[in-house]
């Protein structure tokens, strides 16, 4: 299974910032925010993950991320020249993908939850099956979003992107699994009104043949996408809340590395070296010392 994280786009919502800093580096309380959903795709025994962000910050998630070694597993890098659309993910890294299984997730989006980690599993597993998967979340602010209008027993009747009327509050959020067809149904999407490879028209091919599931994430779950000021603030103040109140590092990849047995100890003691006194390298190397 491979895994893209797509780290694209201008942040618009976000200047006068990402006039000159990319939003996936952007902190989310007290680490960059692309750590996030890289350790969700770690969470999924995703080891081979490829990162694609535009021309100007590429050279920035290498600088922070490196190959992967720290982290046990392999990175790579690819451009996204313009905002073309998250279906564009597909055609740019099909040579990584290799009509194999990929996961797909959006660097400003946040998933945490008790049990995710079996959730993510099973839609591996489907993936790999032939059976792709994408999740849903109840939102309030449906316009925004690709939506999901479900009939009375949960069956998808449709998928649609930004709507004015939205048939639902259930969003699509910004993690998908599919089977190894990607690439192949990506080169088939044409661009939106919006000028965009969108990825909603990708998850109507796949539900038109059958071969979507969508699952809710209930209410024991969060996610946020955190591409405006308030879901920023609001994602850095819920990742605040638990570090403190429960005093757990959440969405460490140096600690999902380690709980994968993909790394050491030593390892993490020596990436808590380098950040110094910050208070996550404290956090990841306290972390490290309690665990066995
Ligand atoms: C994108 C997708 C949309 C999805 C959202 C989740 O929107 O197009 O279907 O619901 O991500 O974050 P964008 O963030 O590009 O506006």
């Amino acid at each position: 299974m491979k895994g893209i994280i797509l780290a694209g786009g201008s942040g618009t919502r976000l200047y006068p910032l990402t006039l000159v800093s990319s939003k996936q580096l952007l902190p989310v309380y007290d680490k960059p925010m692309i750590f996030y959903p890289l350790s969700v795709l770690m969470e999924a025994d995703i080891r081979d993950i490829l990162i694609i962000s535009t021309p100007q910050d590429n050279e920035k998630f290498i600088q922070l991320l490196g190959d992967g070694s720290k982290y046990g597993i392999k990175l790579t890098y690819e451009i996204q020249p313009s905002p073309d659309g998250l279906a564009q993910a597909f055609i740019i890294g099909e040579k990584f993908i290799n009509n194999e299984p990929c996961a797909m997730i959006l660097g400003d989006n946040i998933f945490c939850g008790m049990g995710l980690n079996k959730i993510l599993n099973a839609a591996v597993k489907d993936a790999e099956n032939g059976v792709s998967t994408i999740f849903a979340y109840h939102v309030n602010d449906p316009q925004r979003f690709g939506i999901v209008e479900f009939d009375s027993n949960m069956n998808v009747l449709s998928i649609e992107e930004k709507p004015a009327l939205p048939k639902s509050n259930y969003c699509v959020t910004g993690l998908y699994f599919y089977d190894g067809h990607s690439s192949e149904f990506a080169k088939k999407i044409v661009p939106s009104d919006r000028g965009e490879l969108e990825i909603t028209d990708l998850n109507n091919i796949y539900l038109k043949q059958n071969k979507l599931k969508v699952k809710l994430l209930d209410t024991g779950f969060v996610w946020m996408d955190t591409g405006t000021f308030d879901s920023l603030m609001d994602a850095s103040i819920y990742v605040q809340t638990i570090s403190k109140h429960q005093d757990v590092v959440i969405c460490s990849p140096e600690l999902v590395a380690f709980s994968k047995g993909w790394i050491t100890k030593e390892m993490i003691f020596a990436s808590a070296d380098k950040y110094g006194k910050s208070p996550y390298g404290k956090a990841i190397r306290k972390a490290a010392e309690m665990m066995r």
